[in-house]
């Protein structure tokens, strides 16, 4: 059976060739703090490539096909990709965000900067918790601006024509709005550590 005939098989075989190749690499020993940081990536760009996939190809390709009378239309869009694409992003973002507060925890509270302190931007830890602070707004855009309004545009939730034009409006202003924090939220998070690119 060849594993890249599934997702499941895909996930799996991908990460049996991390592990092997980290071990390859010589390791450096079992930490829980960089399987944390592993995973704050790995969820990270996992919600932030459906969010560019949703800003850059979904929400155009919907008007486009709204657009083309007697194309094929949106429906399959809405039906089969959009609540799956929707599935992993909300849930991506969850994950992101604790294992980022778990990262900041196990990387700057020996250095004095727990969440509280890295969130009231004391001195040293402006840039995490300026980053900290953007990526937290993201995942409040996404469960109680951009899910809930998602929900009436794909019929899970019921609403009237004119209840989901609002949602809709409500939902894609939303997804911009993460759009936009995304770069400079992205720039702070490597900026910590790293150094500004500018
Ligand atoms: C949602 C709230 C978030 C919090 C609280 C958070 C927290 C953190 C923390 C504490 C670090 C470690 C910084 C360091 O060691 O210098 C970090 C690094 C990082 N984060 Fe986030 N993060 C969040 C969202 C995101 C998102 C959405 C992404 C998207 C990909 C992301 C990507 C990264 C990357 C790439 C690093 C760099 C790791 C490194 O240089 O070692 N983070 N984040």
């Amino acid at each position: 059976m060849n594993p890249l005939k599934s997702v499941n098989g895909a996930i799996i075989t991908s990460l049996l060739l991390m592990a092997a190749l980290g071990f390859a690499l010589g390791g450096s020993g079992f930490s829980v703090q960089n399987l944390d940081r592993w995973l704050h990536i790995a969820s990270g760009v996992t919600w932030i490539g459906l969010l560019y996939y949703f800003n850059v190809v979904q929400v155009p390709a919907l008007a486009a096909a709204a657009a083309d009378k007697g194309g094929p239309g949106a429906a399959g869009i809405s039906k089969y990709v959009a609540p799956r694409a929707l599935l992993w992003f909300r849930w991506a973002a969850v994950v992101t965000a604790l294992s980022g507060v778990i990262l900041i925890e196990f990387a700057f509270r020996p250095a004095g900067g727990g969440f509280m302190q890295v969130m009231a931007l004391k001195d040293g830890f402006q840039i995490i918790g300026i980053g900290s602070w953007l990526g937290l707004i993201m995942l409040f855009n996404v469960w109680v601006l951009i899910w809930p309004n998602q929900k009436k545009v794909l019929g899970i939730t019921p609403a009237t024509d004119e209840q989901k034009a609002t949602a809709r409006n409500v939902a894609l202003l939303a997804s911009r709005t993460n759009f936009v924090l995304s770069l400079p939220m992205l720039m702070c998070m490597t900026g910590q550590s790293h150094g500004l690119p500018f």
